[in-house]
């Protein structure tokens, strides 16, 4: 069978998030060995910045397309977008961006729409202009408006949150302190080491974090098969200082796949006993993969973490335990922008529900004078402080310990994401009295 275009997927693929409620990464995971590698990159960059930018391209299509294309022509719609995405965002010729489109609806059997897409395509190339002064009359948040709301009650600042989401965001690397030092590895880097993640008022961890200027394949990172280092947010690399592990304890990454936090616990303390537990036994591969790489072992376990008596012998308790719990994500909207189309405003009371349900159960298996750490990477303050504030007060031996960010001292902190810096995280350190 003859394989798809680009264009061809991409419209696919962005059906399949905006009707069927799917996430573009767990796709282009699906999609990728379907594509010829070079097309890689081309799709990804056109399904996710479609995803950035969605309700601007729907705008502009609600003005040129009379009747809202539903049912078995959402295709259609969604090849539109893929055409316009192109014109506006990428460098793309305008001929090839509309020639391209329409050869893909006759690959999708849409034959009978080529006029209709060849048609409206090349009247906003016509009216490009006038049809851009109306549709960006306003400052366009493009984002959904429940959360625009749920910003605007929480934040002062929350149109600068709305413009970092729309961002692209940096990449960061964790460097392994088991091999190399920050500073030794970023020389290693030359030009792409951006001086400014040096600087720790950026809030990021000195001894490990590093951002680059500019993205890269991992393979092109010196030693990274050999495990020098490992992609991860410059904020969520405070997960693992914050827990403070040390050898010989037992410790539990309680929500761990894909594993980019059990691998710092164990960076930081290699004689620890450390647990990664996941829901998901398809995400725990990944866990495996990157302890393989990393040379380092762990017990991983599938498991649901409000439920531990299920696969945790009566008894054995933690003396630190990580709860990276599920949450809605809206901290990395900026690295997933098919979020704020997947997420919907009744899912918060959900998670926040399941968060609490976690937070309980795993705190029955924290030792006395225990650790635990809770992190989200969401920005929303229904699953992170007020959800804190409610545990500590319904729980008589938990107490909040402060925490030190280079000098910011607090006992909760919430990141936002930072065009500079990194995502939007939530952190909360709490210990177990020993009133028990
Ligand atoms: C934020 S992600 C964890 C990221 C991971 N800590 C890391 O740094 O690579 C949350 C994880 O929680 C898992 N999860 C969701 N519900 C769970 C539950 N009830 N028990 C255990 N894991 C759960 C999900 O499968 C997901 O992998």
């Amino acid at each position: 069978m003859k394989k798809l275009s680009s264009r061809a997927v991409a419209a696919q693929l962005i059906l399949q998030v905006l009707d069927k409620g799917q996430s573009l990464s767990a796709l282009m995971v699906e999609v990728q060995p379907k594509l010829a590698e070079k097309d890689v990159p081309f799709v990804q960059e056109i399904t996710f910045g479609v995803c950035r930018v969605l309700p601007r391209l729907e705008w502009i299509i609600r003005l040129l397309v009379a009747k809202p294309l539903k049912g078995k022509t959402r295709l259609v719609h969604c090849l539109l977008l893929v055409g316009l995405y192109q014109i506006l965002y990428m460098r793309v010729p305008t001929h090839a961006a509309v020639g391209e489109v329409v050869k893909a609806s006759q690959e999708l059997k849409l034959q009978s729409f080529k006029g209709l897409i060849n048609g409206v395509l090349r009247q906003f190339l016509r009216e490009q202009e006038s049809i851009l002064a109306k549709v960006d009359k306003n400052w366009q948040t493009n984002h959904p408006e429940w959360f625009v709301n749920k910003l605007k009650k929480a934040y002062p600042n929350w149109r600068e949150i709305i413009d970092a989401n729309n961002e692209r965001p940096p990449m960061w690397l964790r460097v392994n302190a088991q091999h190399s030092t920050r500073d030794d590895y970023a020389v290693r880097l030359g030009d792409n080491f951006a001086k400014s993640s040096q600087d720790t008022t950026a809030c990021c961890v000195p001894d490990c974090a590093i951002m680059l200027n500019n993205p890269v394949a991992v393979s092109s990172l010196p030693d990274f098969e050999n495990g020098f280092v490992t992609v991860q947010d410059g904020h969520a690399q405070w997960s693992a200082k914050l827990l403070e592990p040390q050898n010989e304890e037992l410790i539990l990454d309680a929500c761990a796949a894909p594993g980019g936090k059990t691998t710092h616990i164990l960076e930081q303390a290699p004689q620890a006993k450390v647990i990664a537990l996941d829901i998901e036994k398809n995400r725990l591969k990944r866990v495996s993969e990157n302890l393989q790489r990393l040379n380092q072992t762990a017990e991983i376990i599938c498991g649901d973490a409000s439920q531990p008596d299920l696969w945790l012998e009566k008894g054995v308790m933690f003396d630190r335990i990580l709860l990276d719990v599920p949450c809605s994500a809206t901290g990395i909207i900026r690295r997933h922008p098919d979020i704020k189309w997947l997420r919907k405003e009744s899912d918060i009371a959900e998670l926040v529900k399941l968060q609490a349900k976690i937070l309980n159960a795993m705190w029955q298996r924290l030792k006395p004078n225990g650790t635990l750490l809770y992190a989200t990477c969401s920005i929303l303050p229904d699953e992170n402080s007020e959800q804190i504030q409610s545990f500590v007060e319904n729980t008589e031996n938990a107490k909040l310990v402060e925490m030190d960010f280079n000098g910011e001292k607090v006992t909760m902190k919430q990141f936002f994401p930072n065009a500079q810096g990194g995502d939007g995280f939530f952190y909360a350190k709490l210990v177990k009295t020993d009133s028990e």
